[in-house]
């Protein structure tokens, strides 16, 4: 029996997670809104929720059949989507195969600038503080996560790196970086949680070199829901045609 919708647990900038029935499941609610630089920029992107659950879900599913273990369970409807209730470990993975944004600025790289192998960086995930870059040595100190796990996540962020590149490449998207969450089951395990949509992640056309993801709202550059749209509607044709 699918899992019942119970109360929220918190609202997010991006989506509600909600208890259920079971205490092993939540759910996670897509919301329109949409943010920008730790909140200070506001709006809505058109169908976003719509959108941004059905890429999730359909790349969750397709990391899922290629070994790496997430916290996807089902899509449920139009904006929810059945997970498996984890305890989110605080630090962001970010991949960067190429650069572009908060990494040009701090290391004065040139923007489009290669990483081969992919560059991976660790952000303590602290509203408050601005989701800070950090190194290694503080989330052993801080108790964050333990080596072996943060062995699972770097090995799980690379694997998905190798996969979704590949995937946006046959769709004529580059996947610049992206930034993952990662949560432990009750026994323990290490699951890759949250979400994967362009909200998260950098994807520039591969003929005109355009951004098709929230860059387009983060710089005023117009055709934000129509670039959301898009990279849905080419991951869809992917999907089904290699069904
Ligand atoms: N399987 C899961 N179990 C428990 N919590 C989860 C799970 N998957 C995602 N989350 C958490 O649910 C919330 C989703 O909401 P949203 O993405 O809108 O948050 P946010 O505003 O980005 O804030 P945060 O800084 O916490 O990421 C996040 O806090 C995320 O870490
Ligand atoms: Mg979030």
């Amino acid at each position: 029996m699918t899992p019942k919708k119970t109360t929220p647990i918190r609202e997010g900038k991006s989506k509600i997670l909600y208890s259920t029935d079971s205490p092993e499941h939540v759910i996670q609610f897509f919301k329109d809104d949409a943010t920008a630089f730790n909140a200070l920029k506001k709006g809505t992107i058109k169908n976003k929720g719509f959108i941004n659950n059905k890429v999730s879900s359909a790349l969750f599913q397709y990391l899922e059949n290629h070994g790496v273990k997430t916290h996807f369970v089902h899509y449920l409807s139009e904006r929810e989507m059945l997970c498996k209730k984890l305890e989110i470990i605080p630090v962001e993975v970010v991949v960067r195969n190429r650069a572009a944004g908060s990494i040009c600025k701090r290391l004065a790289i040139q923007k489009g600038q290669t990483f081969e192998p992919a560059l991976i960086e660790f952000f303590y995930k602290s509203d408050a503080l601005g989701d800070p870059l950090i190194a290694e040595s503080h989330i052993y100190h801080f108790k964050w996560a333990t080596p072996k796990e943060l062995e699972v996540m770097i090995t799980q962020s690379i694997r998905v790196n190798d996969l979704l590149k590949s995937v946006f490449s046959e769709i004529g998207l580059e996947l610049i970086d992206f930034k993952l969450e990662f949560g432990r089951e009750a026994n323990s395990n290490v699951l890759l949680a949250d979400e994967f949509t362009a909200d998260g992640c950098r994807l520039w056309d591969k003929k005109t070199g355009e951004p098709m993801d929230k860059d387009r709202f983060r710089q005023d550059l117009g055709g934000v829901d129509e670039a959301y749209l898009e990279v849905s509607k080419r991951l869809q044709n992917y999907f089904e045609a290699s069904l």
